[in-house]
């Protein structure tokens, strides 16, 4: 059967909130329920995706955009069902292909269409131009926010600057490092008012995470919670959060899968 690749992009205004963690052990719970998984690491100056499994990718897309590598040589396995492309500086290329480099590629992604279920998409944290279309070519944006001021602060500025100049309209949101549910639903409720108020959008709450010291040590171990300690708080929710990925609340149902998503980052779409 063919398979539309769900591509979500976990995005943030402030650095720090757990993109990262939250794509990583995602994946993990993603690919424990069968899913097959490809990683899109799009932050330029910290990528890590590939440390966190205790992975080096060396390859990146930059190679591919100068012609010395193929899109499906560039991906690398990272555990069972989970697999990675490393952006690197391709991204800052992707916009400016020469249309006989274009359908190069997306004859190459082609040949990767069909293969996953999800695409998680890690982006820089803010409102370069970069991290704005890597989400403005996701199907999903998922904003991660925490209980600090300056991230809702933050995640409002960048659900602003999505919706101003790319017209987005349709956000998820995921809270993390809360405490509970009720502080979860309080964060969201603080974002989605003054977005509400402001921007014509509308957000959807994805779920939450709470602050675990586990997690936070498993970090410093450079182990994924999900699969040190997966009856963990942290991984608990991350597992019901990553179940609610398949409902199709937040999506927007006018952008497709990988073939839409590249075409997309090129500038065609
Ligand atoms: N729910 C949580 N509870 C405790 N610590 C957490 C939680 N989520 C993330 N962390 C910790 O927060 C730190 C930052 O996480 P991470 O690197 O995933 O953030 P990020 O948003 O990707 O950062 P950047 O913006 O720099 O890319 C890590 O030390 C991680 O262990
Ligand atoms: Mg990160």
């Amino acid at each position: 059967m063919k398979k539309l690749t769900h591509t979500v992009s976990i995005t943030s205004g402030k650095g720090g909130v757990g993109k990262t963690t939250l794509i990583c052990n995602t994946a993990i719970e993603l690919a424990r329920q069968g899913q097959k998984v490809l990683i899109l690491d799009g932050d330029l100056g910290m990528a890590n995706v590939d440390l966190m499994f205790g992975r080096r990718a060396n390859l990146t897309l930059e190679h591919v955009l100068r012609g010395q590598q193929d899109l499906k040589d560039i991906v690398c396995p990272m555990t069972e069902n989970i697999d990675l492309i490393a952006g690197g500086h391709g991204i800052y290329g992707m916009n400016a292909l020469s249309s006989f480099d274009r359908q190069r590629l997306m004859d190459q992604v082609s040949l990767l269409n069909n293969q996953y279920d999800y695409m998680l998409i890690d982006t820089a944290p803010g409102i370069d131009e970069n991290v704005l279309y890597l989400n403005s070519a996701a199907r999903e944006i998922i904003v991660a926010v925490t209980p600090d001021p300056a991230s809702i602060k933050d995640s409002y500025a960048l659900i602003k600057v999505l919706h101003q100049r790319y017209r987005e309209t349709r956000f998820s949101v995921l809270a993390n490092m809360v405490n509970d549910e009720k502080e979860a639903k309080k964060v969201f409720e603080r974002l989605s008012d003054v977005a509400n108020h402001f921007l014509c959008v509308s957000l959807d709450y994805r779920g939450y995470v709470p602050l675990d010291l586990n997690l936070r040590q498993s970090t410093r171990n450079q182990s994924l919670i999900s699969v040190t300690s997966p009856y963990s708080a942290s991984a608990a929710s991350i597992r019901d959060f990553a179940s609610t990925l398949k409902t199709s609340r937040g999506v927007n149902q006018v952008k497709g899968g990988l073939q839409f998503f590249w075409q997309q980052l090129s500038g065609v779409a």
